[in-house]
């Protein structure tokens, strides 16, 4: 799909039911025991704590939907500060079955890593360990696996830790306060 055709923003409430409705019939999230209710009701407290400013943000974290002709055909949730306090976090990607393999599920990460790259050197996501077919799309966008978390989300499924990082936070934080004007006194780098 031309980047042109798709438009990827953040949530708004006539898309909730549409994204609940490719959440609910995605085999992925049966077995994570997602249903339509559920995943309506997710994406409600989503906007119910959203607050504007530079995007949506919320406690529940950000979420944003791909549209193509009209339609809703994907969308992506995740936070800029997810992991380990520090780092941005994927938590949910999902593309419209009729138009995956068409670049939509690539420009939902590219909205996603753009707004956490901007605040840090690391994204961090979690993949079913069967899901090979998602497992494949993320290497593929420069993911690496890191580690394995069995019986994360729900018993009997290990989930896999992927990574995609320009950098350990400190090194980004001393680049940050290179470019800030020198003073007199010494430069002290914080990460925290
Ligand atoms: C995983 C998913 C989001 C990919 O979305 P998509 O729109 O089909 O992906 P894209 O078309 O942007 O693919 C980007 C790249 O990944 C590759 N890729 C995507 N899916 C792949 C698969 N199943 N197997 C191998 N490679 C795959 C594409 O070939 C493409 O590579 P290219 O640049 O060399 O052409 C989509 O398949 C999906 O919604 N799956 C069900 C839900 C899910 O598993 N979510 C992830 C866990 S939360």
């Amino acid at each position: 799909m031309s980047p042109a055709r798709l438009r990827i923003r953040p949530l708004h409430a006539i898309d909730i039911d549409p994204c609940a409705r490719l959440i609910a019939a995605d085999p992925l999230w049966k077995r994570y025991h997602i249903t339509l209710a559920r995943a309506r009701r997710l994406l409600r407290e989503v906007l119910a704590t959203a607050h504007r400013g530079g995007g949506r943000m919320s406690e529940a974290g950000e979420f944003a939907v791909a549209h193509s002709g009209g339609q809703v055909v994907g969308f992506i949730w995740f936070r800029l500060d997810g992991t380990f306090h520090h780092s941005g976090y994927v938590r949910w990607i999902g593309v419209a079955p009729h138009v995956r393999g068409q670049g939509v599920g690539a420009g939902l990460m590219a909205y996603a890593e753009r707004k956490i790259f901007a605040r840090g050197p690391n994204v961090f996501l979690m993949v079913s360990a069967f899901n090979a077919g998602a497992q494949a799309f993320y290497k593929r966008l420069g993911y690496t696996e890191i580690g394995a978390v069995p019986n994360y989300a729900i018993w009997g499924i290990t989930e896999r830790l992927f990574r995609k990082t320009r950098g350990p936070l400190g090194a980004t934080a001393a680049r940050v306060a290179a470019r800030r004007p020198r003073s007199t006194s010494r430069i002290s780098v914080s990460v925290s």
